[in-house]
C-alpha cells in the first residue's frame, strides 16, 4: 500500500501531473488554477478549528465571508438578527425514543464574537465540485433521475407564502457516488428556468461531501441553477450569522428504523421588513438568502416538506428517508411533524385541507398526510420514502 502511494508521488512529481486523493491526475495549470480559487473562496481566519468531523472550520470575520464578493450584494446591509419573533413551541417530551439531532460546533468551540464558522474549501472538494458541475442533471427542478414525495400546499395564486417550517427525523440512507437522498422543506417562485427555490434540510451525498455521512444542508437558486445558485457555502449568496452551525456539516447521530430517532426542526422564514429569508434550526437563525439574489421571491407561491433523491439517469435510485414506506407506524418511514406555514399575517399556520400528498413514482417512494389533533405531539405530519431501486426515469 505505502509503496504504491510512494510510487504514485514520485510519478507525480516526475511528471507535470498532481495527484490529490485519489482523485484523477490533474495537469499543472488546473492546479494553479486551483490554488487561486481557493484563494478567493477561502477567507483569512480569525482562528481555525480542526473538527472532529475531519476538516477545518474557519472563523471568518461576518462582513467578510464570500456572500459579500456577490456582485448583488455590493451594497448589502449585513442583517445581524432577524426583526420578527418566532412563534414559541410548546416543548413536549413525547418518548426518550426521540432526541434531537446535533449540528455543528460544540459550544466550546463556537467561533468568537463578530465571526461566522465556515467549513474550509480544499482542493478534493473543488475538484468534487467540478466533477458536480459537470453533472448538469444533479440541482434542477424534475429531470429524469429525480424522484420526490412529498406534501406542499395546494397553490392558490392569492394566497401569497412567506414561510415554512417542521421537525423531520434524520435518517442516513444508503447513496454511493453520484447518488444523492435528502429529507427537506422549500420555498419556491416561478416555473422552469424562472425557478427561484431555497432547500433546507439533511442530505447524504458523497461526491459533494466527500463520504456517506448525512449532512445538514442548504441550497439556492434564482433560475433553476442554470447559472445562480449552489450547495452550502459553495458560491457567494447565503448569509451566515450564527457562531455555531456550519453549512455543510454532519449530523451526529441519525435515526434507527423502529428505534430512536433524531429530530432536526427547520424553519425558512422571510422578513418582512427586509425581505431577507432567514434559516433557522434547532432554535437557532443560521443566516439568510438576501432578497436580492433573487428574481421573483419577494413570495413563495409554493412551499412544502418531504423528500427527494437524485440519481444517474437510468441508474437506480438511492433509498429515501429510513428506506420504508410510509406506514402509519412513525418509527418505520421517516416523518416531519408539527408541519406549519406562514401566509401574509406572518403567523404560523397548519396547512388543513391546504397540504397535498403527491409521489412521482409510487413504486418506489411514498408519501402520506396526516391530520390528527394538530395539538398532539406531531401535529399536522407526514411520513414519506421508501427502497428506490430501479424506479425507471
Ligand atoms: C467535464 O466535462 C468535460 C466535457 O465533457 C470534460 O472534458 C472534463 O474533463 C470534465 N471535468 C471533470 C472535472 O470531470
Ligand atoms: C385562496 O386564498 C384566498 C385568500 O386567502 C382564500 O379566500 C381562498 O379560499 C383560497 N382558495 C383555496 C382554493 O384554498
Ligand atoms: C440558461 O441560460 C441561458 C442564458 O443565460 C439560456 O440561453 C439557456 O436557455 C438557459 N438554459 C436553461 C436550461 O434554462
Ligand atoms: C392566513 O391563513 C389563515 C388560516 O387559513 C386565514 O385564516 C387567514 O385569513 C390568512 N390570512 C391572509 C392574510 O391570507
Amino acid at each position: 500500500m505505502s509503496i504504491i502511494l510512494l510510487l504514485c508521488s514520485c510519478l507525480a512529481t516526475t511528471s507535470s501531473f498532481y495527484r490529490v486523493d485519489g482523485i484523477p491526475a490533474i495537469s499543472r495549470n488546473e492546479d494553479l488554477e486551483m490554488e487561486r480559487q481557493l484563494k478567493l473562496i477561502n477567507k483569512t481566519p480569525i482562528k481555525s478549528i480542526q473538527t472532529e468531523h475531519g476538516f477545518i472550520v474557519d472563523c471568518i470575520d461576518i462582513k467578510k465571508q464570500l456572500a459579500f464578493d456577490h456582485p448583488l450584494l455590493k451594497n448589502h446591509k449585513l442583517q445581524r438578527k432577524p426583526s420578527f419573533q418566532y412563534q414559541k413551541q410548546t416543548k413536549k417530551t413525547y418518548s426518550s425514543l426521540i432526541r434531537s439531532a446535533k449540528i455543528g460546533l460544540d459550544e466550546k468551540d463556537e467561533c468568537p464574537r463578530g465571526t461566522v464558522p465556515v467549513r474550509r474549501t480544499t482542493k478534493t472538494d473543488l475538484i468534487r465540485a467540478k466533477q458536480l458541475s459537470n453533472n448538469t442533471h444533479i440541482l434542477p427542478q424534475d429531470n429524469p433521475g429525480t424522484h420526490i414525495a412529498e406534501v406542499s400546499l395546494i397553490k392558490n395564486n392569492s394566497e401569497p407564502y412567506y414561510g415554512v417550517s417542521g421537525t423531520v427525523s434524520v435518517y442516513s440512507p444508503k447513496a454511493v457516488n453520484n447518488q444523492m437522498s435528502s429529507g427537506n422543506i422549500w420555498v419556491q417562485k416561478g416555473e422552469a428556468g424562472g425557478l427561484n427555490k431555497i432547500y433546507v434540510g439533511w442530505q447524504v451525498f458523497p461526491q459533494l461531501y466527500g463520504d456517506e455521512r448525512t449532512y445538514f444542508y442548504t441550497s439556492w437558486t434564482a433560475d433553476n441553477f442554470n447559472k445562480t445558485g449552489c450547495y452550502n457555502l459553495q458560491c457567494a449568496g447565503f448569509v451566515q450569522t450564527d457562531r455555531r452551525i456550519t453549512l455543510g456539516s454532519p449530523v451526529a447521530g441519525t435515526s434507527e428504523y423502529g428505534g430512536q430517532q433524531s429530530e432536526m426542526t427547520i424553519s425558512i422564514a422571510q422578513d418582512a421588513k427586509t425581505s431577507n429569508w432567514w434559516l433557522r434550526t434547532q432554535n437557532i437563525d443560521v443566516g439568510y438568502f438576501p432578497a436580492s439574489l433573487f428574481t421573483n421571491l419577494a413570495s413563495a407561491e409554493l412551499v412544502g416538506w418531504g423528500g427527494r433523491t437524485v440519481a444517474p439517469v437510468n441508474g437506480p435510485s438511492p433509498p429515501m428517508g429510513s428506506g420504508y414506506f410510509p406506514d402509519d407506524n412513525f418509527v418505520h418511514a421517516d416523518y416531519f411533524r408539527q408541519i406549519t406555514f406562514k401566509n401574509e399575517s406572518r403567523i404560523d399556520y397548519v396547512p388543513g385541507y391546504r397540504g397535498e400528498s403527491y409521489t412521482d413514482i409510487p413504486n418506489c417512494f411514498g408519501a402520506k398526510y396526516y391530520h390528527p389533533d394538530e395539538h398532539s405531539f406531531y401535529g399536522y405530519a407526514l411520513q414519506f420514502g421508501g427502497p428506490g431501486g430501479n424506479c425507471g426515469i
